[in-house]
């Protein structure tokens, strides 16, 4: 964050930690923007992820792949603008380090330096390993990503549940485990089986954070716009929706139309 409010007790990588400790449960969400980064914030969220799902729900991509370093840039800039207690986290967009460790250390360093944000995320295991020790190494803390990646759709050819075989669930934890031996302070575990991540969160000793991953992690996280029903389109079995946005946002526009066409609105206590 680039203000500090003194009197307020920023959630810091290591509060993150500490709760973990305690059996304290982290809540995690998605924001993209100042004003929704400032609502989130303001209701007592821990971790506020600039997640790459904005080149979904915010640009209407089909998959997370399209969005770039300088537009996640522009989006968390203004998050952090809108956050003075939670910790936010950045996600690495695809392209952007599964290069090599040069590249992927040089947009870290950009994302830091340029959004003023607290840690980044980057989804995969083994395979980016020398790319998180490096960005690791440069003092930026990371929180890896496993299970359902996203950015690797093209790979998977679905997005159902990962890690049901065991094969694929031993490569599961041994990567967890890289990661956290590397030093990576979190992890988020997506769409995998609730017992395998029950293993993984009691096996670590850093928090794991789930989505679609059941109730026996440390913590959870959701996409904004699916919870509050910004977005009605994508209803998985984790998702629980906690309001009608878009039914409340399509009302009050509708009932705007009216009034403008009606000439209702503006009245004489609106004008000057
Ligand atoms: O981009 C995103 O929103 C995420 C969450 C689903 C964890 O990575």
């Amino acid at each position: 964050m680039s203000i500090h409010n003194e009197n307020i007790r920023r959630v810091t990588t290591q509060r993150v930690l500490e709760m973990k400790q305690r059996g304290e449960k982290i809540s995690m969400l998605t924001a993209y923007d100042y004003t929704m980064g400032s609502i989130v914030d303001r209701a007592g969220i821990d971790i506020i992820l600039v997640g790459d799902s904005a080149s979904n729900v915010m640009c209407g991509n089909l998959t997370t792949l399209p969005i770039t370093l300088d537009q996640m840039i522009f989006l968390a800039k203004s998050v952090v603008r809108g956050v003075n207690r939670a910790l936010v986290a950045v996600d690495m967009p695809f392209g952007s380090y599964q290069g090599n460790s040069r590249e992927a250390i040089a947009s870290a360093i950009r994302i830091m330096k340029e959004s003023h944000c607290d840690c980044l995320k980057l989804e995969g295991g083994e395979e980016v390993l020398e790319s998180v020790k490096r960005i690791l190494s440069a003092g930026i803390p990371v929180m890896g990503h496993l299970g359902l990646m996203p950015q690797s759709i093209n790979k998977f050819g679905t997005y159902t549940v990962r890690a049901r075989e065991e094969a694929e669930a031993e490569k599961l934890i041994r990567d967890a485990h890289l990661l956290e031996e590397a030093g990576c302070f979190a992890l988020v575990l997506e769409k995998i089986p609730a017992q395998l991540a029950t293993k993984v969160a009691k096996k670590l000793s850093i928090p794991v954070i789930g989505i679609g991953a059941g109730g026996g992690v440390d913590g959870q996280v959701l996409v904004l716009h699916d919870m509050i029903g910004l977005n009605n389109e994508f209803s998985p079995r984790f998702l629980r929706r906690y309001a009608n946005v878009q039914e409340v946002m399509h009302k009050a526009i509708e009932n705007y139309v009216r009034d403008v066409k009606s000439a209702d609105f503006p009245n004489e206590k609106e004008q000057y």
